[in-house]
């Protein structure tokens, strides 16, 4: 998963390369590059580290030219290294290639590139494909570039320059994210719409298996066996600083802070004033609802997180049995089918690989697919029968924040929903959850006020080797997805338990000083929990309990606690999520570590 854009017009290539790619380093960021046509021949520059190593590389050494290729990558062939960083290009200099994706028979091609005499210079996979096109060239950059995808194996976006055709960029996209923006006598690529957003708001997306030719004055697309395909433009209304810190020293605190209105954007127009909850988008009458006996949620990371919570409340309002899986598991495990299962998958980029290959596997099974996406125009959202979109704007720290909120949001709906068209549920429990949803904006704006306090007891636990994080019912979903958030962005070892699973095992590790972040929010399930955190606390572990405002009895049992506003029990995980973030986002700081940016990790993760 790596960042691509290109640029042919009448602007220094350079710039709008370099803009682009700083919108784009969520994707990826161990090293970047890019290749700009100077009139003569293809210039090349890149650099292991961040984009900013490859900026000082430039300064007062620029390429200057007016077409040109970047790259910002996320290894998965080679490690990160200035030689590993893309663009690449083939033996004669006369083409440069970015890539983002695996092409799987990479190997078996180098070697048959190897023997007709192509010398390698890096350990890539990408490399095979500029060597390849210098093999296939016949004049047309186009034709050869379809000719050389042909017998690539995988699943990969590419852009690709020729120094005997400059005036063009050729783009591919095979199961990996391209959009192309279009401006006045100029136009630009890219993998994702914010990089774009500077320079213009209407798009072309690439569907699956189309390729773009690209000058200054026109795009034309097609599918890979050279089909002609008309496009619609796609227009797009986010505002650019949405896409921006917006004076937030990191995104992620932004996208923290952004939850209220994300969790009321998604609500707009789906509760309606005689109380249902209403899906426009899905449009299904009673006898829909009521065919569907089997619910399979797909997804990975938080947006697994939010499954879970799902599964409890559709279960609970719908009565329709719900298998939640994380979609590498589950696109390999030959799933039961029954005729009316839903398959419904989340994710808020849209183009996670194995949630998509999930999703394929889904619907070749000849399952229903709903997609709960942020991305409207994201291939989860193209490929699925029905969408609902989750509107929290662009998310751009590599923490899922405001996306798990408002998937949570959209998994309360539908399951309010479902159980209003099925006529399953005891009404005052819906109203209960819809009651809470219309409460919940407000609920998530309050919360936010916990920040000094998760900083302080961030601050005091930063350096400790591990955490824990318990729960019983939702609150155990949700010490997941807290758990989640502090390994990925602190490095901090945490692990989340079931409370009552503990002494199966687990309590071994509770020792004097361990931090335990305990939730209490689930009341039916409320003297079960108080009793897990008594025997944590006579092994003198530090609780923080987390619980509604009001809870008198929770300051004898912990050592600290975090009093929440009070909503619903069942909508308890999208108020916990908000502290959970912040301890996260704090400890990390605490630590000195990139929280926009953590190791090993980025934003879209669209290989396997
Ligand atoms: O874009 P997706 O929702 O499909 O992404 C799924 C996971 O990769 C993502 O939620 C990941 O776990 C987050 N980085 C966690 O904060």
């Amino acid at each position: 998963m790596c960042g691509i854009v290109g640029y042919i017009g009448e602007r220094q290539a350079q710039q709008v390369l370099l803009r682009g790619l700083e919108k784009l380093e969520y994707r990826g960021y161990d090293s970047a590059g890019i290749a700009v046509f100077d009139g003569g021949a293809i210039r090349v520059k890149k650099r292991l580290g961040r984009l900013v190593n490859l900026e000082e590389t430039l300064n007062g050494h620029g390429l200057a030219g007016t077409v040109g290729i970047g790259h910002t990558r996320w290894a998965t062939h080679g490690r990160p290294s200035d030689v590993n960083a893309h663009p690449h290009g083939d033996c004669s200099g006369r083409f440069a290639v970015v890539h983002n994706g695996i092409i799987e028979n990479y190997l078996k091609l180098r070697e048959e590139l190897q023997a007709a005499g192509h010398r390698f210079r890096s350990e890539t996979d990408t490399e095979v494909v500029a060597h390849l096109i210098e093999s296939l060239y016949d004049g047309n950059l186009l034709r050869t570039v379809l000719r050389a995808v042909s017998t690539l194996r995988g699943a990969f976006a590419l852009v690709v320059m020729s120094a005997d055709e400059p005036g063009r960029l050729v783009a591919v996209r095979k199961h990996s994210p391209l959009v192309i923006g279009l401006g006045d006598g100029e136009n630009f690529i890219a993998s994702d719409i914010p990089a774009l957003l500077s320079y213009t708001r209407r798009v072309y997306v690439l569907e699956e298996g189309e390729a773009a030719d690209v000058t200054a004055d026109r795009v034309i697309c097609c599918r890979l066996d050279g089909t002609p395909v008309e496009k619609d433009v796609l227009r797009i209304t986010w505002d650019v600083r949405a896409a921006e810190k917006g004076g937030y020293d990191h995104f992620m605190l932004k996208e923290i802070y952004e939850q209220p209105k994300a969790v009321a954007d998604t609500l707009t127009g789906r509760l309606s004033d005689d109380n249902r909850a209403v899906l426009p988008e899905l449009g299904w009458d009673a006898e829909q609802a009521l065919k569907v006996d089997r619910i399979h949620i797909v997804a990975c990371g938080t947006a697994y997180h939010a499954g879970m919570v799902g599964r409890q409340i559709l279960e609970k309002l719908t009565r329709i049995p719900v298998e939640v899986e994380v979609a590498s598991e589950y696109r390999y495990r030959d799933p039961i089918y029954t005729d009316h299962t839903l398959v419904v998958v989340i994710s808020q980029s849209g183009e996670t690989a194995d949630t998509l290959a999930a999703l394929r596997e889904a619907k070749a099974r000849g399952a229903q697919v709903m997609a709960i996406t942020n991305v409207v125009g994201s291939s989860v959202a193209r490929e699925a029968d029905h969408v609902v979109i989750t509107w929290a704007g662009p998310e751009i720290a590599v923490a899922s924040t405001k996306a798990y909120t408002t998937q949570l949001v959209v998994l309360y709906l539908f399951a309010c929903y479902l159980a209003q068209l099925r006529g399953t549920a005891e009404p005052t429990v819906i109203d209960e959850v819809l009651a809470g949803l219309r409460d919940l904006p407000d609920a998530v704006s309050q919360v936010l006020d916990t920040a000094p306090a998760m900083k302080a007891f961030a601050q005091k636990f930063a350096w400790k080797e591990s955490a824990f994080f318990i729960g019983r019912g939702l609150d155990y979903v949700a010490a997941l997805e807290g758990a989640l958030k502090l390994k990925e962005i602190s490095y901090i070892h945490a692990e989340a338990y079931a409370a009552g699973e503990l002494k199966h095992g687990t309590l071994a590790l509770i020792t004097e000083g361990v931090p335990v972040i305990a939730l209490a929010t689930q009341d039916h399930l409320y003297e079960k929990t108080v009793s897990n955190m008594k025997e944590i606390k006579a092994r003198d572990a530090h609780v923080l309990a987390l619980t509604w405002a009001g809870d008198e009895e929770m300051a004898s049992v912990a050592d600290e606690v975090l009093y929440l506003p009070r909503i619903s029990s069942w909508l308890a995980p999208a108020v916990v999520a908000v502290p959970l973030q912040l301890l996260a986002y704090y400890a990390a700081m605490e630590r000195g570590n990139d929280v926009d940016k953590p190791r090993n990790l980025a934003k879209s993760v669209t290989v396997e």
